[in-house]
């Protein structure tokens, strides 16, 4: 079994530096070296990373990057892009780079690029049938509607991209259901004309309990209110089980295939990006595909410390496994981002939320932290209290564009004032004599100056980063989204750990499943515990 990775000089050696750097401030670092920024950012694909604001200097970086030489990083990328099964637990590629690469990427014989551009060219002309009107539902009627069923990785990229590019959208409008309460799809169902509204299906597997749920709900619904033998006409399917799909009722010309290579939260770039297509046109879409090739290109040949996924990925090494960081907080500063912390989670959160190696050992240090976060400048008003002042050091993400979508210059003016403001404040702080001249100049007297002080104080020394974009458009967005897979991957590499499997959601699914007819039924198929056996006595209401 591979030793583990706090044994490697590299990993040693930061430990060591990590106690050098104890008690030295941001405040110093910037004090002591005025090129700080122009050192400690870096610009690709159309993004500016800014990292001088975390707790690094170049001794980190330095070590950090030999410290990915020690873990192989570079052999591993070209592990990743070469469709070598590293996803070993379920013996799998992780080939999302081969559904934006032009150029043939075979695999035991077969181009996989090309086999993901013919879906893609299928997908091309369906969303153009639908956009254009050409492909029609009942009655002749052009769709007006397009609802999404799927969840998780099957769901979060596309209402994201949706939700980011909606200045790009044409006529038709898109809702996601993705959650199986009732009520999220009762709601969608009321509001939408069954005449002009197409579904689909998203599922890798399309054994997810959840989407069939709601596609049987929404085909029923469909059957009800459509002449007979119509209701077909208005799903269409995306998975890497077309003959699942098929045998639920989805014509097979309907139905747009992915592949088991095709990790579910790395699958926005394949058919499940159809949502996209339908809402922004597949030019857009294939825009997207381009901006996240371009970071595919920058990941597999920048240098390590010139390589904006490593750098980023490096640094959330650092701050989980050496500086404690349990959490990381996720801030857009632009409202059409909203989706991504949510995003983010998934991607970090499934990938590398992991507690053994790749051999099964288990870890002897912390692996993903919480992500979590919400947009700017709404968040300031409600948790930055507890970023600026609480306990725990949160390292945050800032993402902000230069160029908004809008005319209204004021507003986004204030907006870019607020976001470099809060990562000044989180850097910097304020420390007792700032506090304190704040409060003269204040007018208050000495007495209520000594007793606010304390509360007054800004401890500062909190790191962050920031991620601007030129403007949020496809390929900057595709770019943003590649960039994070990638830092993903980077992190899973240093910690040792599989990316690409998520064993942890199964034991959840298999109990689900039994406790079902339990609950439904009433049904004893298995011993439950007696906390499990009273919550069912009382949510089925009864006694027995
Ligand atoms: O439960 C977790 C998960 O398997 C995710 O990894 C995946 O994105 C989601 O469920 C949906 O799965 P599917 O696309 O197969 O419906």
């Amino acid at each position: 079994m591979p030793a583990s990775r706090t044994r490697l000089p590299s990993w040693q050696k930061l430990e060591e530096h990590r106690r050098a750097l104890r008690g030295t401030h941001l405040r110093q670092l910037f004090a002591r070296d005025p090129r700080r920024f122009r050192r400690f950012s870096l610009e690709a694909c159309g993004l500016l990373l800014d990292y001088s604001k975390q707790r690094v200097t170049a001794t980190t970086l330095r070590l950090l990057a030999a410290l990915a030489r020690e873990c192989h990083l570079e052999t591993w990328i070209e592990r990743l892009y070469s469709g070598e099964r590293i996803n070993t637990t379920e013996n799998r590629a992780a080939l999302h780079t081969a559904l934006r690469a032009r150029r043939p990427v075979i695999v035991e014989g077969r181009d996989l690029a090309r086999e993901a551009r013919e879906v893609l060219g299928r997908m091309r002309s369906f969303a153009q049938g639908v956009r254009e009107g050409g492909v029609r539902g009942a009655g002749g009627r052009p769709f007006t509607d397009v609802l999404h069923l799927g969840i998780g990785g099957s769901a979060l990229g596309p209402r994201l991209a949706c939700e980011a590019l909606a200045p790009y959208a044409g006529r038709l409008r898109l809702h996601f259901v993705s959650n199986v309460d009732g009520a999220a799809i009762s709601a969608a169902l009321a509001a939408l004309d069954p005449r002009s509204t197409l579904v689909i299906i998203a599922s890798k597997t399309f054994t997810t309990q959840e989407t069939l749920a709601n596609a049987a709900a929404a085909a029923a619904w469909l059957r009800r209110r459509l002449p007979a033998g119509i209701a077909v006409r208005h799903l269409c399917a995306v998975t890497a089980e077309p003959a699942r799909a098929v045998a639920f009722g989805v014509p097979a010309e309907r139905v747009f295939p992915f592949w088991e290579w095709v990790g579910g939260r790395y699958s926005l770039w394949s058919a499940v990006g159809l949502p996209i297509a339908l809402a922004v046109g597949m030019e857009r879409f294939e825009q997207m595909l381009a901006g996240a090739r371009e970071m595919d290109g920058h990941f597999r040949s920048a240098p390590l410390l010139g390589n904006m996924p490593v750098v980023l990925g490096l640094i959330g090494v650092w701050n989980a496994s050496f500086l404690g960081a349990a959490s990381r907080a996720v801030l857009p500063y632009d409202e059409r981002l909203r989706l991504l912390p949510s995003y983010l989670q998934q991607l970090e959160m499934e990938s590398c939320g992991k507690r053994v190696t790749r051999a099964g050992a288990a870890v002897d240090y912390a692996t993903a932290p919480a992500t979590w976060g919400g947009t700017g400048t709404d968040s300031q008003h409600a948790w930055f209290q507890w970023l600026h002042q609480g306990t725990q050091v949160v390292p945050a993400e800032f993402i902000a564009c230069r160029v908004p979508h809008h005319r209204l210059r004021r507003h986004h003016d204030i907006l870019l004032a607020n976001f470099l403001a809060q990562t000044a404040a989180l850097a910097f702080g304020m420390d007792e004599r700032q506090a304190a001249a704040a409060m003269r100049s204040e007018g208050l007297p000495h007495s209520e100056i000594r007793r606010l002080l304390a509360h007054r104080v800004l401890p500062g020394n909190r790191p962050t980063a920031s991620i601007v974009l030129e403007r949020l458009e496809p390929r900057t967005l595709g770019a943003l989204i590649a960039l994070y897979e990638h830092k993903v991957f980077v992190e899973s590499v240093i910690w040792d750990v599989n990316a690409f499997d998520q064993w942890g959601v199964e034991l959840g699914k298999t109990l689900g499943g039994r406790i079902l007819s339990q609950l439904r039924d009433g049904v004893r198929a298995q011993a439950l515990d007696a906390s499990t056996r009273g919550l069912i006595r009382h949510l089925r209401g009864r006694s027995g």
